[in-house]
């Protein structure tokens, strides 16, 4: 039983993704989500810098009196949670690429994983790729520039078009039939991916099994929200939130979204 705040971050706005699916299941919980888009993409960045930005974030939410935290970044998880984990005494969640979903549901036996290289390039998820990949071919691709098209508001544009086509082409040659979305920016990706991808490709993330997550840890702790009434989401980005806004139109009840600098 505790009615604090969940508390959610991301290099940007693509967590809100992950927002969605906690706020879907559990929509009792307060959430306070951070997007430091002002820093991003994290998945350019030097492991340090990744881990000082998480560090960051982090402080500002327990600054806020959040009862959990969840790395709603790929990036920033692989590089940052241990360290977080380690430092702060309170519950995180992390985000991994689903390889493993992927991995034992695919036919032709070819899954491509699209994630960022700060992503690629960590110990964590050549770990997982290694622990589920087994009889795999697993195709890893780095969605280079994707990030800073989605955070403009440019998930539907040419540019973003001509990238992805570029990306899928070898993934599609080999005949992949499970493509993983490794990164949170990338789920506002897929009415293009799917125009873009053969019948019968599926398109897989993380979201929902990190919701789940999410209530299990809290149950588990004895830290669900108590309240039956519906939890007050609030949104912070240190830049502008027009294309933040954007993304949450669809969201019904009152939501605080604002600009703080942190
Ligand atoms: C990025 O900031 O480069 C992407 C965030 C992610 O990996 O989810």
């Amino acid at each position: 039983m505790d009615n604090r705040p969940i508390g959610i971050f991301d290099s940007g706005i693509g967590g809100t993704s992950i927002w969605k699916e906690i706020h879907a299941l559990l929509p009792s919980e307060h959430t306070i989500y951070l997007a430091d888009s002002k820093n991003a993409p994290y998945g350019e960045r030097s492991p340090e810098e990744i881990l000082a930005l998480s560090v960051k974030n982090t402080e500002f939410l327990l600054g806020m009196g959040c009862k959990m935290i969840v790395v709603a970044c790929n990036t920033a998880t692989t590089n940052a949670i241990d360290h977080l984990r380690a430092h702060y005494d309170l519950p995180f969640i992390g985000i991994e690429p689903a390889i493993k979903p992927a991995a034992l549901q695919s036919n032709t036996k070819k899954v491509g994983v699209l994630a960022t290289k700060g992503t690629l390039s960590s110990a964590l998820f050549h770990n997982t790729s290694r622990l589920h990949g087994n009889g795999i071919t697993i195709m890893e691709q780095e969605g280079k520039g994707l990030v800073p098209l989605i955070e403009a508001g440019k998930e539907n544009s040419a540019e973003t078009r001509e990238l992805l086509k570029k990306y899928l082409s070898p993934m599609i040659a080999a005949r992949i039939d499970y493509l993983v979305l490794g990164c949170t920016h990338y789920p506002y990706l897929v009415p293009v991916l799917k125009e873009l991808l053969p019948e019968g490709v599926r398109i897989i993330d993380c979201g929902e099994a990190v919701a789940r997550q999410t209530r299990n840890i809290l149950e588990k702790n004895n830290m669900l929200a108590t309240t039956g009434q519906p939890g007050k989401p609030e949104f912070y980005s240190n830049t502008g939130t027009e294309v933040l806004r954007s993304l949450l139109r669809d969201v019904t009840g009152d939501i605080i979204v604002e600009h703080r600098d942190f």
